[in-house]
């Protein structure tokens, strides 16, 4: 199993699409580890898109992710950061397949509702420094996992 570090970003709440969202990654059969809401502060989203911190719109970047409520999720499931990159499409929400969360909600390149970890390391850095206490992620087995995955090719294997 494998954990992704979510961000339903300031557009997504204010949007009223939160639930929209959560609902399309339950529905998928990740798991929700961990989740909570609040606007963070500044130095957090620093240091989340410090990759970025030489490019011209980091500025707008943070100030945007500091704007007002974001929804923090830990998810978990096989192959969980591709999965999930897949369901929230392309960067630029106009360019996004439909059937993605940004492709069928959302109109913009900067306000595109949804930041996934891209990679192994990324995820293990980001979900460090956005569930840094490890008692904000729970460990639990949903009874539908043994229908989600197939018991002795997923599970056992
Ligand atoms: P996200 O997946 O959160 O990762 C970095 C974010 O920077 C990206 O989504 C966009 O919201 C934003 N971003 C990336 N490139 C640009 C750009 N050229 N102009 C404006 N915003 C960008």
């Amino acid at each position: 199993m494998e954990r992704s570090l979510v961000l339903l970003k300031p557009d997504a709440v204010q949007r009223g699409l939160a639930g929209n969202i959560i609902s399309r990654f339950e529905a998928k059969g990740l798991k929700i580890v961990g989740m909570k809401m609040r606007t963070f502060p500044t130095e957090l989203l620093e240091k989340h898109y410090e990759v970025h911190n030489e490019r011209p719109f980091f500025r707008g970047l943070v100030e945007f992710m500091t704007s007002g409520p974001v929804v923090a999720l830990a998810l978990e499931g096989k192959d969980a950061i591709s999965v999930i990159r897949s369901l929230v499409g392309k960067t630029n929400s106009r360019e996004a397949a439909p059937g993605t969360i940004r492709g069928d909600l959302g109109m913009s390149f900067s306000n595109n509702l949804v930041h996934a970890s891209d990679a192994p390391e990324t995820a293990k850095f980001e979900l460090g420094l956005w569930f840094s206490d490890a008692a904000e992620l729970s460990d639990w087995t949903p009874v539908t996992e043994p229908w989600v995955y197939n018991v002795a090719e997923e599970l056992n294997a």
